[in-house]
């Protein structure tokens, strides 16, 4: 068995990285020893580990009385055996050299116990490609610590091919016990998610330099205008130019010959200017810090033009089954040190505006790295981004061997719904057992689905239905409320997350089939159309039992309908079917029960198709803002509405195509 308790680690390599894990297992209680061969890199770590830990001692990060404990804990050696034969852990984070490194692990694990985990601090490297060094390869693994690794969060924990899920399993759960954020990189592509991301957007740069579409100082004032912290060839020379070359012919062999189609940076790295540490590189560097020359930023760039090659490289990374959307999010945010990732960026964005974007970065570079992927290309990105778990054919083989401990987020993001888009058109399915009775869950579900229909540029009409041919049967009333003021509160929240429905920029059809009663009837209301069967029931039971539509149904129905029909049908508890709801102006259009679900996504899919988006928003605006304010003040809605469209891209396709007797394609801008 492998991997037991771990308590004694052993790291190998105690240069910039090594000696920073090394701090953060003594910090965390366990036993650790610091390798090096070079006993001048041992004395270096030391010093560094003891000015850093007073630093957290000075912030008060630390106790003065656990110094000792912490420093204690720490071992320096130059054997590598013996060092390696200790521990139950070893992590090796020697230079980026594929030989040094499959040397360096061929000795650990000839060393160390059959049972000791063995894992690598790699940037880049496939973890499969070292194991062919290791002896014993499922207890081998990739641990990506960030620079520096006792303040950033992020570990990166990478699956080889024969990477056991036991193993796997064990050093997630361990980085999080000590304090970092780890993700889940399933499949060891090379650069694994954060360097993989990075990977055409250096190659990008270095075309920028080639294609003289602006200077460093050009792009990085840009970049810094944009808010950034340093733009891309200062943290480039900051890094290290042989680190980014040495990444790019690795990606040249390993991901595409494309990495290689560039010289900027070789030309720098051949004439040994590496930036910050040899004082040169696309700057001069003076105590520490790059002499950027003056330069207005360039108009040559857009910031969507990186932000989509990010997406682009992020929408290949789940499509290969190498990490999940949220993972790729949290490690472009924690190892870029961003406030948003690729994810969140393209949620806000449509996917043919990031497909026109991509495809222009291809057209200006010409390199098919920058081609769009597969998900963008067939407009599937949303449905790619929303992926909570691998789909069973893209686990690694290796995933069956052994039981899991813990498993990746759960497939669906709602318990009580289900939310599938199609085309511009949202699907939002209730399914709470059998009569989609509404619950406290059901409403947070709700809430939480509308939200994200409401913030999806891609969408433009939202049908609402039940499953298993109802709609809903009203509010679930076996749930237990302890006082007059959570029942109230129940109904507070229920209507304010109703109303989020209406107040929504979506078109939301609901179908009503079944029943649509009490809670159910009062969801419908709160949509602006309503399709039903003929069958269907609708109406209000409250009152027998002793409540009353308290989710906005007595204010909905009676604007809807005027206050004596909504009297009759709240008082009398009467339920009405499809037709008589229809006479009543209470649903548009009424079908059989057999084509209802097909006639309304007809119309939905037309519907999405056919309005302008902002138009129709502020339709929704003025009436429903009209319906409750003196006609004076809804007029007025009205007339802001129509001045507020005079300024958008649609009204002039909308206008051009109509009067060029042609389809307009309306972009919601
Ligand atoms: N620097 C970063 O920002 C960063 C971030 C994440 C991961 N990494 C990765 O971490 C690893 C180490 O990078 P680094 O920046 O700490 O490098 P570094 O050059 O600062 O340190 C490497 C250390 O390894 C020692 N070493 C060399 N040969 C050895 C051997 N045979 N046995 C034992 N020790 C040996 C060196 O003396 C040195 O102290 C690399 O794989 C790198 O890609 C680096």
């Amino acid at each position: 068995m492998i991997g037991l308790e771990i308590r004694k680690v052993t790291v190998v390599g105690a240069g910039l990285m090594g000696h920073g894990i090394a701090e953060v297992f003594a910090l965390n209680g366990f036993e650790v020893t610091l390798e090096d061969a070079f006993p001048e890199a041992l004395n270096k770590a030391r010093k560094s580990i003891e000015t850093s830990i007073d630093r957290m001692i000075k912030s008060g990060k630390i106790k003065q009385e656990n110094r000792d404990g912490i420093l204690g804990r720490l071992a320096y050696s130059s054997e590598l055996e013996k060092a390696s034969s200790e521990a139950d852990l070893v992590i090796e984070a020697v230079p980026e050299i594929m030989d040094l490194k499959k040397d360096v692990l061929s000795k650990v694990s000839s060393s160390c116990r059959a049972d000791t985990i063995i894992g690598t601090n790699t940037s880049n490297f496939r973890i499969s490609d070292l194991a062919d060094s290791v002896k014993g390869p499922d207890r081998f693994i990739g641990i990506h610590f960030f620079n520096p690794p006792v303040v950033l969060k992020l570990v990166e924990v990478i699956k080889g091919d024969s990477t056991s899920n036991s193993v796997f399993e064990q050093i997630f759960g361990l980085m999080k016990e000590l304090g970092k954020v780890p993700i889940r990189v399933f499949k060891d592509s090379p650069g694994f998610v954060v360097n993989r991301i990075n990977a055409p957007e250096s190659l990008f740069f270095c075309l920028v330099i080639d294609k003289q579409i602006a200077k460093p100082e050009e792009v990085d004032h840009f970049a810094r205008s944009n808010g950034l912290p340093m733009g891309p060839y200062e943290l480039m020379d900051y890094v290290g130019i042989d680190t980014v070359v040495h990444s790019l012919d690795y990606y040249k062999k390993s991901l595409s010959p494309d990495y290689g189609k560039c010289h900027a940076f070789h030309d720098l790295y051949n004439r040994s200017e590496l930036g910050l540490k040899t004082g040169k590189g696309f700057y001069v560097w003076k105590d520490g810090k790059a002499q950027i020359p003056p330069a207005e930023p360039t108009t040559k760039l857009d910031l969507m033009d990186i932000l989509a090659v990010e997406i682009n490289e992020a929408a290949k990374i789940v499509e290969e089954g190498i990490a999940l959307p949220d993972d790729i999010e949290t490690g472009v945010k924690l190892g870029m040190n961003r406030p948003f990732g690729p994810v969140s960026v393209a949620s806000g964005l449509t996917n043919s505006e990031i497909m026109a974007k991509i495809n222009s970065v291809h057209e200006r570079m010409g390199l098919d790295v920058f081609k769009p992927a597969k998900s963008i290309e067939s407009g599937k990105l949303r449905e790619i981004f929303a992926k909570k778990e691998l789909a069973s054919a893209e686990v690694p083989a290796s995933a069956a061997e052994s039981p899991v401990t813990e498993q990746p987020k759960q497939a669906s993001a709602y318990e009580t719904l289900q939310l599938s888009r199609e085309g511009k058109v949202a699907i939002l399915e209730l399914r709470n057992q059998k009569l989609n009775l509404i619950n406290a869950k059901v409403v947070e579900d709700l809430e939480r689905a509308v939200e994200e229909i409401s913030s999806d540029r891609e969408i433009v009409v939202a049908v609402l239905r039940g499953s298993n041919g109802i709609f809903s049967a009203g509010a679930e009333l076996s749930q237990f409320f302890s006082s007059v003021a959570d029942f109230m509160n129940f109904s507070r929240r229920g209507q304010t997350v109703f109303k989020k429905i209406q107040d929504s920029p979506k078109i939301f059809i609901s179908q009503m089939e079944g029943y649509a009663l009490g809670g159910g009837f009062e969801l419908s209301l709160s949509c602006d159309i309503r399709f039903a069967t003929e069958d269907v029931q609708i109406g209000f039971p409250e009152l027998q039992r002793g409540i009353l539509p308290g989710w906005t149904g007595t204010q909905r129905l009676a604007k809807l309908i005027g206050m004596s029909r909504a009297s009759f049908l709240i008082l009398s508890s009467e339920r009405i079917n499809g037709k008589q709801a229809h006479d009543l102006g209470i649903v548009s259009r009424v079908f059989p029960k057999d084509t209802v679900g097909k006639e309304t996504m007809d119309f939905a899919r037309k519907l999405s198709e056919e309005v302008a988006p902002v138009a129709a928003y502020l339709a929704k605006v003025s009436i429903n803002r009209g319906s409750e304010t003196p006609m004076d003040s809804g007029l007025w809605t009205e007339a802001i509405s129509m001045g507020l469209l005079y300024g958008t891209e649609d009204i002039k396709e909308g206008v051009g195509a109509f009067l060029q007797k042609r389809k307009p394609e309306f972009k919601g801008k």
